[in-house]
Parts: C-alpha cells; sequence; structure tokens
C-alpha cells in the first residue's frame, strides 16, 4: 500500500485541534489496523462489517463520508481502511483542487480499487462537484473539449474506486454529493480513557516511561482529540526530559501543562476568554456566534468548528436559537459567582 499526500495548513496554537507542522511527526504514531485504532467503537464495527463483505465479493468497498470534529483520525481511519482493503491511497483536499482538471488527473490516474481521499470535501468548488457525481455513480467522467457549436465531449471510464470524505461540516455539502455515500460515519470526541490508552500507546513507541496517572492527565487535558494528545505528550516529555528524569508522572504532566497555560479542563487562552467575554460582555449569554466572533477578533468557523464542540460538551456552553450562553460550570471553573444571568467577582 503506498500514501501520497498534499496538505497545508497554518496554525500555532498547543491546543489546537488543527494540524500543526510539528504534527507531521504524528505519522509513526498512527495506526495501520482497526485493530490497533482505539475509540470510535460505533464507526469501527460498521466498517468492519462493510470491509469484510466487499473483500468477500471482491469488490471496492461503496464510498464513505466521515464527519465530526478536526483532530479526530479521519485521515489516519481512510488510511487504516486502505490497509484493510490492501489498496494504494490518493490524498488531496476539496481546496487544493483549484481547477477542474485538477480533479479529472486525480480520477483518471487511479487505479482498480484505490481510495481517494478528499479532505475538507465541504470546501470543493460546487462546479466541480458535478465531475464527482458520474465518478462516483457510473465510473465515468465526461469531458467536453473546445467551445459553441464545435465543443466535443469525450467519455472516460474510470477504474472502480472508493471515495472517503472528510468534513467537519456535513451540513454544508450539497444534498446530491451526500447522497452518494453509500456508508457515512460520524466520529464523536473521545473520553479521557480511550486518549489515556492512545497516550500510552504513542508513549510506548516514543520509548517514553510513563505512569498510568500522567497518562491520565495528558488524557484529561487534551479535549477529547487524539492529536491534541500526542501533541501534549510530546511536549510534556521534553519537560520530564529537562526538568525531571525523564519519566511522566501526574506531577510531571500537570507541571509541564500548566506551564503551557493548558488547564485542568484542557481548556487554552481562546477558549477561556470566549467563555470570559461571554460573561463579561453578554451577561452570560446568549449572544450570536458571529458577534462573539468580533468581540473576542477570532473567526466564527474556527470557533464554531474547533473550539465550540469540546465546550458543549462538556458543559460549559449551551447553544440556544436565541445565542450561545455560558453555564454555571463555566463560571465556577473561572473563579466567578453564578448568579443567574449576573456575575459577581469573588
Ligand atoms: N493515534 C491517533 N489516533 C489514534 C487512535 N484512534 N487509535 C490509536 N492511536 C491513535
Amino acid at each position: 500500500m503506498s500514501i501520497s499526500f498534499s496538505e497545508d495548513t497554518e496554525h500555532t496554537q498547543l491546543t489546537s485541534a488543527i494540524s500543526l507542522p510539528e504534527d507531521r511527526a504524528e505519522g509513526s504514531l498512527r495506526p495501520k489496523t482497526l485493530g490497533e485504532y482505539i475509540g470510535q467503537k460505533k464507526a469501527k464495527d460498521n466498517l468492519k462489517i462493510f470491509i469484510d463483505a466487499a473483500r468477500m465479493r471482491n469488490e471496492p468497498l461503496d464510498h464513505v463520508l466521515l464527519h465530526g470534529p478536526p483532530g479526530l483520525g479521519k485521515t489516519t481511519l481512510a488510511a487504516v481502511i486502505a490497509n484493510e482493503m490492501n489498496v494504494n491511497m490518493r490524498i488531496t483536499s476539496g481546496p487544493a483542487i483549484e481547477k477542474p482538471g485538477d480533479l479529472v488527473a486525480l480520477l483518471t490516474n487511479l487505479s482498480e480499487g484505490d481510495i481517494l481521499f478528499v479532505d475538507e470535501i465541504h470546501r470543493l468548488n460546487r462546479a466541480y462537484e458535478e465531475i464527482l457525481y458520474p465518478a462516483m455513480e457510473d465510473f465515468a467522467i465526461d469531458i467536453i473539449l473546445g467551445k459553441g457549436p464545435s465543443a466535443n465531449s469525450i467519455h472516460l471510464d474510470l477504474p472502480h474506486f472508493t471515495l472517503i470524505g472528510a468534513t467537519t461540516r456535513s451540513g454544508q455539502l450539497t444534498a446530491p454529493l451526500r447522497d452518494r455515500f453509500g456508508v457515512t460515519l460520524r466520529l464523536e470526541l473521545y473520553s479521557p480513557e480511550e486518549l489515556q490508552e492512545i497516550v500510552e500507546r504513542s508513549a510506548s513507541i516514543l520509548h517514553v516511561e510513563i505512569d498510568p496517572k500522567g497518562s491520565y492527565e495528558i488524557a484529561s487535558r487534551s479535549r477529547g482529540t487524539p492529536r491534541i494528545a500526542n501533541r501534549l505528550l510530546r511536549r510534556v516529555r521534553d519537560f520530564a526530559q529537562v526538568r525531571a528524569d525523564g519519566a511522566i508522572t501526574r506531577e510531571v504532566a500537570d507541571a509541564a501543562l500548566l506551564s503551557l497555560e493548558v488547564d485542568q479542563y484542557g481548556l487554552d487562552a481562546i477558549d477561556r476568554r470566549m467563555l470570559r467575554s461571554i460573561i463579561d460582555y453578554y451577561g452570560g449569554g446568549p449572544v450570536g456566534l458571529d458577534t462573539l466572533a468580533a468581540t473576542i477578533n477570532e473567526d466564527a468557523v474556527t470557533l464554531e468548528d474547533v473550539y465550540e464542540p469540546y465546550l458543549l460538551q462538556n458543559g460549559f456552553m449551551t447553544r440556544t436559537p436565541r445565542g450561545r450562553c455560558v453555564t454555571r460550570k463555566a463560571y465556577e471553573h473561572l473563579g466567578l459567582v453564578f448568579s443567574g444571568n449576573e456575575q459577581l467577582e469573588f
């Protein structure tokens, strides 16, 4: 199996679920088989059946749509599927496809059974989606050559391939594209126990000594996200090497994460600024997402896709039809007194 890549990302935050350049080292930590892949039980159980059935019929897997917050292992899971199906995978992303020719070239270069992985598929130009419809449905594309009365169309058959699309926002996919995926799997934030298993597995690959309380401390401060857990593990490892004897205990992890400004719940400066602004400027809410984004000078999409899911899931914030509200837990976590929708500082 070979995997070819084309990806670009830019972000600088330690607890961002979005891929950072330093995460390139993540490759060696990625599981290769479904058996090694920790968590996402529902998605894994379903996938196993579809993979086994496709293999028994000697057919390529049906097209798969993976959706969920960033950093949960959508690319990893696609690579696991390729490995389990014993086929090659080509990796691209919606925004990387700049012209129709890019997509045609990708499709025509596939071999029988190959997987085409399109990350951020919701950002694929709508006009180019139409190339995908017959490609996904009939394994063929029609290319129009020339313009006006002398235009000619040529019909190209494609190999039977599997499209794996990944998205953080499945609601933004058009219905015709969404309907062409035979399998849709939603990835959920990981529990601290699942992340602890991932941290221990990664520590063993990296030959880092860690005790169970140390791995749990990192896991419980990683916002339900393996990419963050692996990143924090590497930073805590540096800390353990320089300030301790190299082994990661709960105390070492706690001291390292505090100095990195990652708090007990894994919230970082932006999370805290977001909660604090709702309290300070909007009496605890409700406030609309765009207003909040403008207040703290962040991008609304980033707030919604990257920050909100964890804050919602962990009860720091609620979403109402009138906007976002913070909860009692958020007030208490920030050291503020909750009294209805007003706040009083200690
Ligand atoms: N590394 C990153 N994600 C993982 C997962 N789900 N299982 C095992 N290792 C991982």
